[in-house]
C-alpha cells in the first residue's frame, strides 16, 4: 500500500496547475448514458474515482475511449441498468447512474452506497425525487430497484436539504422525462451548472442551473456533445493553502478565481497576500502574521466542506483560536486527531473543532482517512519539522491528480514509497 514521505519545512515557490474537477467529472460521465450518441469530454482528471466510475459505464455498455485526459463514451444501447456493490463500494458517487438509467432504460439496479468515514450518507432524497418523477423504487437486498416503464413525468420537486449529487442526479433524470420538473432549494455548486451546460449542448431544456431553483423541460432524446469541464476548485484551493502555510510564493494556475471566493476571502482576513495574476491565475504568498479566523462550512457560495480540512491545517499556524464548524457532515473531524499527533492544539465540541495557534508541527507516521482529510495531512507535514510518513495514500490518489509531482515541481520534498 503506498504511502506518502515528505520533508517539512521548505517553502513552494513557482506555478502549480490545477487539473479538471473530479465532481464535475463524475456526473458529466454519468451523464453520458442519457443518449446513445458519441459525447467527447475534455479535462477528465486521472484520478481513482474517474476511473472507477468509467469502469461501471462500461459494465452497463457503452464504448468508452480513453486519450490523455480526454474521454469519448457511446453508450449505444444499455445493456445492464446497474451499479453492482462492487464499484459502489468503493465509490458512492456511481448513484450519479441511477436517475440517467431510469429516464434512459426506464429501470435501474443500483447497489445502496453505504455510509463512509464522514458521514451516513444517505440518498433518501435522490428517491424520493425519482419517485415524484413517476418512478417505482424498491430497497432490497442491499440495491436499490428503480422502474419507470412508462417513462418519467415531470413534477415539482423540493429538496428538504441542500444536496449536491441529489441535485445533478434529479436534473439527469428529468431531462427526459414528460413535461416540466422545478427543482427548488437545488445545490449551487459549480460543478452542477457545469453538468447543466453539457446537457444543454446535448439538447436538454434547461434554466437557473447555478441557482436555488432549476426549471427544465423534458424533451424525447438527447444527442452528441463535446464538453470541456470545470477547474477543479478544491484543488487549487488545497494548493493555496500549502503556498500560504509554507510561507511561500506560488502561483495556481488553470483555475477559476470566482469559484474560490468563501476562502479567499477567510484567507486574507488572516493576512495571507492572494491576487488575480491573469486569466484563471491566483498567486498566494505566505505570512509571518497569520492570524486565526473563524469559519462555519455551509453549501455554494458559502466555505465548501471539501476544504475544512486544508483550512484547520492552516489555522494550526495562525496566531490565535479559530473555531472551525463543519455543518454538513456529521463526522468530518478525523484530520484533527491526526494533526494533534504532529503537535497541533486542537480540541473538538460536537460540530466545532477549536484549533489554538502557532503550533509547531512535528514530523510523525499519521494515517489517511478520507479524500481531503488526507490533503490536510500532507499540508502538515510540508510544515512539520523533520520527517512526515502518510499511510494509505490511496484516499489522496481517489481525487488529486499526480501531487505529489506537482507539489515536487515547486520544491517540496514528497516522495511515494
Ligand atoms: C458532494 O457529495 C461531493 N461529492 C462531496 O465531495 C461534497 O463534500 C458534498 O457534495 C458537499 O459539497 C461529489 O460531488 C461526487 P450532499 P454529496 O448530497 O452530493 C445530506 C469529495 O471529497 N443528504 O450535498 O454526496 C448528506 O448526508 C466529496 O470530493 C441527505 O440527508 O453530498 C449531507 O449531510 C466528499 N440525503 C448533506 O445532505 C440525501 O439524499 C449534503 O450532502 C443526500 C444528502
Amino acid at each position: 500500500m503506498d504511502k506518502f514521505v515528505i520533508k517539512g519545512g521548505v517553502a513552494l515557490h513557482g506555478e502549480i496547475a490545477t487539473s479538471g474537477a473530479k465532481n464535475s467529472a463524475l456526473p458529466v460521465l454519468a451523464a453520458t448514458l442519457l443518449t446513445s450518441e458519441p459525447v467527447s469530454l475534455r479535462r477528465i482528471p486521472r484520478v481513482r474515482d474517474i476511473r472507477t466510475m468509467l469502469k461501471l459505464i462500461e459494465n452497463i455498455g457503452a464504448r468508452v475511449e480513453v486519450s490523455g485526459d480526454t474521454v469519448r463514451i457511446e453508450a449505444g444501447e444499455i445493456v445492464s441498468p446497474e451499479a453492482p456493490y462492487e464499484l459502489v463500494k468503493t465509490m458512492r458517487a456511481s448513484s450519479l447512474v441511477l436517475g440517467p438509467l431510469v429516464a434512459r432504460a426506464g429501470r435501474a439496479r443500483v447497489s445502496l452506497p453505504g455510509g463512509c468515514a464522514i458521514g451516513a450518507r444517505p440518498v433518501n432524497l435522490h428517491l424520493s425525487g425519482l419517485e415524484q418523477l413517476g418512478a417505482r423504487i424498491h430497497q432490497v437486498h442491499g440495491y436499490i430497484e428503480a422502474e419507470a416503464p412508462g417513462g418519467l413525468r415531470g413534477a415539482p420537486i423540493q429538496f428538504d436539504r441542500i444536496t449536491v449529487t441529489g441535485t445533478e442526479d434529479l436534473m439527469m433524470a428529468a431531462v427526459l422525462a414528460r413535461g416540466e420538473t422545478v427543482l427548488e432549494n437545488a445545490a449551487r455548486e459549480p460543478e452542477v451548472l457545469d453538468l447543466a451546460e453539457l446537457l444543454i449542448q446535448m439538447g436538454a431544456k434547461i434554466e437557473g442551473a447555478g441557482s436555488s431553483t432549476i426549471r427544465i423541460q423534458g424533451v424525447a432524446r438527447l444527442g452528441a456533445a463535446a464538453h470541456t469541464i470545470i477547474s477543479d476548485r478544491i484543488e487549487a484551493g488545497t494548493f493555496l493553502v500549502a503556498g500560504a502555510m509554507t510561507g511561500g510564493d506560488l502561483t495556481v494556475t488553470n483555475c477559476v478565481p470566482e469559484h474560490l471566493g468563501a476562502l479567499i476571502g477567510k484567507m486574507r482576513q488572516a493576512g495571507i497576500g492572494i491576487e488575480q495574476t491573469g486569466t484563471g491565475e491566483l498567486r498566494v504568498r505566505g505570512t509571518r502574521a497569520l492570524r486565526s479566523v473563524d469559519m462555519t462550512t455551509e453549501e455554494y457560495p458559502g466555505f465548501p466542506t471539501d476544504l475544512q480540512a486544508q483550512y484547520m491545517a492552516l489555522m494550526t499556524q495562525a496566531e490565535g483560536i479559530a473555531i472551525v464548524k463543519e455543518n454538513i457532515f456529521e463526522n468530518r473531524f478525523m484530520h484533527a486527531q491526526e494533526l494533534a499527533r504532529m503537535g497541533a492544539n486542537i480540541r473538538l465540541e460536537g460540530r466545532q473543532a477549536i484549533v489554538a495557534g502557532p503550533r509547531e508541527l512535528s514530523g510523525a507516521q499519521v494515517i489517511a482517512s478520507d479524500l481531503r482529510a488526507s490533503a490536510s495531512l500532507v499540508l502538515a507535514a510540508l510544515v512539520a519539522r523533520g520527517e512526515t510518513t502518510i499511510d494509505r495514500v490511496y484516499h489522496i490518489d481517489r481525487g488529486y491528480e499526480k501531487i505529489e509531482e506537482k507539489l515536487a515541481g515547486v520544491g517540496a520534498q514528497i516522495r511515494r514509497a
